[in-house]
C-alpha cells in the first residue's frame, strides 16, 4: 500500500519506518525542514533505540522518502496518516491546530479515493471534525463530488519512547475505529505481518480507548505512589508490597513502580485532557483530579525531603543524574529531572547535571549557570548530594567506591529507586529512595 505519514516525530517517525518495514511505500511529510533533510540523508533527528538501523535499512529497499511538500507524494496514497502533535493547552485539553492545520492542507490538495487515519491523540469526537475538515477543503478546491471517497478511521497508538519500535512491531493490540466497515479493512490489512488482536470499533470508542489507556496506567502510578508514601510512615518497602499485589493476575505487575512520579509527553497531557473531556460533557471525573494531585505532589515530596534532609541547598554543590522523563530517550517532555534541576537552581544550588543521551535538548531549557557534564562521575565531583531521576542502566555501573571518594557529601537522594537493591547505606552513603523507609547511613 501507499501510506503518506504526516508528522515524523517521535510516533509518525517510528511507524513510518515500521509500516516500511513491513512493505508499504511510505511518504513522511513534515513542516519542519530540518527534520525532514536529516531524515532524507539517513539520519534520524531523536534517540530512539532500534529506528535508525531500521530507517537505514528501509530507505536502502527504497520504501521510505522524506519531504516537506505534501502535494508531491499525496498523489498516489491509499492511506494519509496524521500523526502531529496534540500538546495541552494552557487550561489543560489537547491543542488540535497541528492536526486541523494538517487536515485542511490534505483537503487542499486530495483528489482521489483515499482513508484518512488519526494516529495522533485526540479527544472524542475530533476524527469527525478531522474529516470535515478535509472533505470542506476538497470541495473549497471544487472537488465536492469526490468527498463521498473520503473516510477517517481513528488509529490510536500505544508505543512507549525507549522501545517504540519494538512496541510497534509486538503491539499488544491494534485499536481500529470507524464508520465506514471497508476503511476499517483497509487499515487493518495495513498491519498484516504483525501479531496481534485487533479491537474494530465505533469512532469514539477507539478515541477514549486511548485516553482511558493512559489514564488507567497513570491512575497505578499515582497509587503505588501514595503507597509509597505510606510505607514510609508504617515501616513497609513499597517494592516488595508492589510485588506483592502485582502477582495477583488481576492487578498484574506493571506500572507499580514507585518514584518521583510519571512525566513525558503523553501521562501528563493526556490524564489532563480526558478529565477536560469529562467536564465539557458535564461530568466531574473525580478520580482523575487525585491523579493529577498525587503525581504533582509526588515531585513536592520528594523536592522538600531534598531541602529539609541538606537543610537548604543555596550555594551547594549539588549533582542530577537524569533529564530524560524515562531511560532510552532523549524527550525531557514533563521530565522530572528538568523539573528537580530546576527547582534547585531556583533555590540557589550549584548545580551539575548529567544524562547519556538529553543533554542536547536539557540545554535548550536549563540555565547558563548550570554545569553540564561529559560524564556521572563528573557531575558529582565535589558535590553534596546526588540526585537521581531517570534509571539509566549506566549509572549502576558507575564505581561507588570512587563516587564516595569524589563526592564531598554522602546523601543520595534516589526519585526512581534505581540503587535500592544495592545496599548504598554499608558503602558510606545516605541512601533514600521513595517508599523504602528513611536515611540509613
Ligand atoms: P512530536 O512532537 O515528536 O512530533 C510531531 C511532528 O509533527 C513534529 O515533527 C512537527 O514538526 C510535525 N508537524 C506539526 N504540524 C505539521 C503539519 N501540519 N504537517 C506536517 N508535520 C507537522 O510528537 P509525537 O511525540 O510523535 O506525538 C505525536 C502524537 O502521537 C501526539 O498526539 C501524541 O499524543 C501521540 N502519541 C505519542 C506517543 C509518544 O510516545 N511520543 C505515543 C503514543 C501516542
Ligand atoms: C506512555 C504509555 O506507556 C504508552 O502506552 C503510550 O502510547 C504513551 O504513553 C503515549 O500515549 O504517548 P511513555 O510516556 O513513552 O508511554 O512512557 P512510560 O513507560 O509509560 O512512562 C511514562 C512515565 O511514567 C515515565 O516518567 C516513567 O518514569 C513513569 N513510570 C512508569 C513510573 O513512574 N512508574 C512506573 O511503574 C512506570
Amino acid at each position: 500500500m501507499n501510506l503518506v505519514m504526516i508528522g515524523t516525530g517521535y510516533v509518525g517517525l517510528t511507524t513510518g519506518v515500521g509500516f516500511a518495514s513491513l512493505g508499504h511505500n511510505v511518504a513522511c511529510v513534515d513542516v519542519n525542514a530540518e527534520k525532514i533533510a536529516q531524515l532524507d540523508m539517513g539520519k534520524v533527528p531523536f534517540y530512539e533505540p532500534g529506528v535508525q538501523d531500521a530507517l537505514t535499512m528501509v530507505q536502502e529497499q527504497g520504501k521510505i522518502v522524506f519531504t516537506t511538500d505534501l502535494k508531491s507524494v499525496i498523489g498516489g496514497a491509499d492511506i494519509i496518516m496524521l500523526a502531529v502533535g496534540t500538546p495541552s493547552t494552557r487550561t489543560g485539553e489537547a491543542n488540535l491546530e497541528y492536526l486541523f492545520s494538517a487536515a485542511e492542507q490534505v483537503g487542499s490538495l486530495l483528489d482521489h479515493e483515499a482513508v484518512i487515519v488519526t494516529k495522533s491523540t485526540v479527544p472524542v469526537g475530533t476524527n469527525r471534525l478531522v474529516l470535515e475538515k478535509v472533505r470542506k477543503g476538497m470541495s473549497e478546491a471544487g472537488r465536492a463530488e469526490l468527498t463521498s471517497l473520503i473516510n477517517i478511521v481513528s488509529l490510536p497508538e500505544f508505543l512507549r519512547e525507549g522501545t517504540a519500535f519494538e512496541d510497534f512491531h509486538n503491539p499488544d493490540r491494534v485499536v481500529i475505529g470507524a464508520d465506514d466497515e471497508i476503511a476499517a479493512q483497509t487499515v487493518a490489512k495495513l498491519h498484516e505481518g504483525l501479531d496481534a488482536p485487533h479491537v474494530i470499533t465505533k469512532l469514539e470508542s477507539a478515541e477514549l480507548i486511548k485516553y482511558a489507556a493512559n489514564a488507567l496506567l497513570a491512575t497505578k502510578i499515582s497509587f503505588i505512589n501514595e503507597i509509597a508514601n505510606l510505607a514510609e510512615r508504617v515501616g513497609a518497602d513499597v517494592r516488595d508490597v508492589a510485588e506483592g499485589i502485582g502477582l495477583d493476575k488481576r492487578i498484574g505487575p506493571h506500572f507499580l513502580r514507585a518514584g518521583v512520579g510519571y512525566g513525558g509527553s503523553c501521562f501528563p497531557k493526556d490524564v489532563s485532557a480526558l478529565a477536560q473531556l469529562g467536564g465539557a460533557k458535564g461530568y466531574t471525573f473525580k478520580l482523575l483530579s487525585s491523579v493529577i494531585e498525587v503525581n504533582n505532589r509526588q515531585r513536592e515530596i520528594f523536592f522538600k525531603r531534598i531541602l529539609d534532609e541538606l537543610g537548604g541547598v543555596k550555594g551547594r554543590r549539588i549533582a542530577v543524574w537524569g533529564l530524560a522523563f524515562k531511560p532510552d530517550t532523549d524527550d525531557i517532555r514533563e521530565s522530572a529531572g528538568v523539573d528537580i534541576a530546576q527547582r534547585l537552581h531556583a533555590h540557589g544550588a550549584d548545580l551539575a547535571v548529567y544524562d547519556p543521551q538529553a543533554m542536547n535538548n536539557t540545554r535548550r531549557v536549563l540555565s547558563d549557570h548550570v554545569e553540564f557534564t561529559t560524564t556521572a562521575m563528573d557531575a558529582a565531583r565535589g558535590a553534596e548530594a546526588l540526585i537521581v531521576l531517570t534509571e539509566w542502566p549506566e549509572f549502576k555501573e558507575v564505581s561507588f567506591e570512587m563516587l564516595r571518594e569524589n563526592m564531598v557529601g554522602q546523601h543520595i537522594f534516589d526519585g526512581r529507586n534505581h540503587f535500592a537493591d544495592m545496599d548504598l547505606h554499608k558503602r558510606g552513603f545516605c541512601y533514600q529512595g521513595v517508599g523504602l523507609g528513611t536515611c540509613a547511613s
